[in-house]
């Protein structure tokens, strides 16, 4: 089947903004494939730690971003694991050390570049939950579907430290925030794909919403948008 007539939905948005959960469920709900590609600027981190490559040396993180060997797996009692070859790094991934990392990584155009295949190999019969920074608007612009959820930096720095702390990691709040408001500032100002929605997103703010909430908007979204193709 030609790529194009495989549906996307593209949820992008800032850390904390619940993409990774809603798109989760909007996955399993759909029946269709999930791209977490933020997993992969981490995996890139994880790998090249591995391999012991400098992480400022741009043209040996694009070769560690080209030569990823990974794979998801979901457990039926929800868990992940993350494989980079045969080990499983799920819990490094995870970090918020690694998430750093990752965001730097991320900033450097030769890496984008050196995933931009690997991520448009997930586009796959049925269909296709991307969730991102620049799904709608770099690696799949011509999805059907494209949503950009945001939330206020205190709500979004709230629902990170609960994520942390339900793993039994103990992070202050006020320098959780910090975190994020760096991050965002290094996601939202790079010169490649910075975090902004696509022209034609659909911005959803959840500040005030909870996941079952947003997760019913996504799918009346969806089932809208899908409708009218
Ligand atoms: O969503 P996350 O926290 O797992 O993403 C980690 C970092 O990767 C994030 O700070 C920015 C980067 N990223 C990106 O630049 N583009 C994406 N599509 C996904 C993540």
């Amino acid at each position: 089947m030609d790529d194009r007539n495989i549906a996307v939905v593209a949820i992008d948005g800032p850390s904390g903004s619940g993409k990774g959960t809603i798109a989760q469920q909007l996955a399993s709900y759909l029946g269709w494939h999930l791209l977490d590609s933020g997993a992969l600027y981490r995996l890139v981190a994880v790998a090249a730690q591995n391999s012991a490559v400098d992480l400022d040396n741009e043209a040996g993180l694009s070769r560690v971003a080209a030569g990823l060997d990974v794979r998801f797996v979901s457990k039926a009692d929800g868990t992940e694991q993350i494989f980079l070859g045969q080990t499983d790094v799920a819990c490094e991934v995870r970090t918020e050390e690694t998430g750093k990392i990752a965001s730097n990584i991320a900033a450097m155009p030769q890496v984008r570049v050196a995933l931009m295949e690997l991520q448009k190999r997930f586009r796959k019969a049925p269909g296709l939950v991307a969730d991102g920074r620049d799904m709608g608007s770099v690696v799949f612009p011509d999805a059907p579907v494209k949503i950009f959820l945001t939330a206020s930096p205190e709500e979004r720095a709230r629902r990170r430290h609960k994520q942390l702390k339900d793993k039994g990691i103990d992070v202050s709040l006020p320098a959780l925030s910090a975190d994020i408001a760096e991050r965002d500032l290094r996601d939202t100002e790079r010169a490649v794909a910075p975090l902004r929605p696509a022209p034609d997103a659909e911005i959803l703010d959840t500040t005030d919403l909870s996941i079952d909430e947003v997760v019913e908007q996504v799918k009346k979204i969806v089932a809208r948008t899908l409708a009218d193709r």
